[in-house]
Order: C-alpha cells, then sequence, then structure tokens
C-alpha cells in the first residue's frame, strides 16, 4: 500500500510539475492539533469530563504520528512548496540528529501519558510534557508560511 501512494505522489507531482510540501505531515499534524483541541485540551481545562476511551484515541493518534514522523519529510522535500499553514524548516533537514531527539521526546511524552493515564488527576499530570515537546519542536523545525 505504501509503495503504492509514494508512486502515485510521485505521479501527480510530476504531473504537477512542482513540488509538493509533505501533504502527509500536515496531514499527520492535523490530526494531533485535532487530538490536542477536541479531546486532551478540554479535559485538561475542566470543559470536557475524563472519558478514558477519549483520552486512550486521543493518544494513539499521536503515537501513531510520533512513529510516522521519523519518514515524513524526505530529502526530496527540503525547500517544497507549502501545503499548509506551516513548512518544515530547512534546519528540520540539515540537523537530522536534532531532529530525531525532537521525535523522541515526543514519542515518549506520549507514551508515558498514555502508560500513567488513569484518570484526570494522572492525565493532568502527565500532559504537560506532551504539549512542550510539540511547541519544541516547532519552535526549532517549523515555520511560518507567508
Ligand atoms: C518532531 C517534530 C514535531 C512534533 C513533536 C510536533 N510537530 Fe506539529 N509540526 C511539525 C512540522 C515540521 C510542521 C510544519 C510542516 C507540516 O505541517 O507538515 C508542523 C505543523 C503543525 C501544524 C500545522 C499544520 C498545517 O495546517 O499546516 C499543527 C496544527 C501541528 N503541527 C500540531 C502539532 C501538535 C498538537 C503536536 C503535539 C501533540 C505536534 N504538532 C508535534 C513538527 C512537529
Amino acid at each position: 500500500m505504501k509503495r503504492i501512494s509514494i508512486a502515485v505522489a510521485v505521479l501527480l507531482v510530476a504531473g504537477a510539475g512542482a513540488v509538493m510540501a509533505s501533504p502527509d505531515g500536515v496531514a499527520a499534524m492535523k490530526a494531533n492539533g485535532k487530538a490536542l483541541a477536541t479531546v486532551l485540551l478540554p479535559t485538561m481545562k475542566g470543559d470536557k469530563p475524563y472519558v478514558q476511551a477519549d483520552i486512550d484515541a486521543a493518544l494513539a493518534t499521536m503515537a501513531d504520528t510520533a512513529a510516522k514522523l521519523p519518514t515524513l519529510y524526505p530529502d526530496s522535500e527540503k525547500g517544497a512548496a507549502a501545503s499548509g499553514d506551516f513548512s518544515p524548516s530547512p534546519k528540520l533537514f540539515e540537523d537530522k540528529a536534532g531532529y530525531a531527539a525532537a521525535i523522541k521526546a515526543f514519542a515518549d511524552a506520549v507514551a508515558a501519558a498514555k502508560a500513567s493515564s488513569k484518570d484526570l488527576d494522572s492525565f493532568k499530570a502527565a500532559f504537560p510534557a506532551i504539549t512542550k515537546a510539540c511547541g519544541s519542536c516547532h519552535e526549532t523545525y517549523r515555520v511560518k508560511n507567508g
């Protein structure tokens, strides 16, 4: 499946005559943003009751993104045109060790929250490490378009 979709993506890009920024990267990040905005943040703020299944699903989405992140931005996308509100920074391609460390910090924070979130208090204790990991990666490896 993955091979086929890559082949299709290559064809589409060739057809369009331009290199597109990672649509998979944007989709994965939008899924992260949605899990954060619809479940984790409202639960954290007390606007939504603690529902274990919802927390588990939101954290599973983030774990899925974390697992994909290492391959989402291949070298071919360096300097590619933007397809979302943000683009990967050139640093992402230049400082691969730093980027890998940022992915690991995020994956570890999500895994820790998955393991420890059993009720509102334990979730609240684990949650800040996740947003910190989102923010520190964005600060260095993401640039705003326009
Ligand atoms: C290891 C690096 C990394 C981590 C961790 C990370 N992001 Fe991102 N994020 C990026 C990069 C790079 C971009 C810009 C390129 C893109 O959109 O693919 C981005 C873009 C985004 C965008 C904008 C998408 C658009 O429409 O253009 C959102 C929303 C987002 N991230 C949410 C999150 C949330 C929420 C988390 C944590 C739960 C998170 N990200 C964790 C690297 C990261």
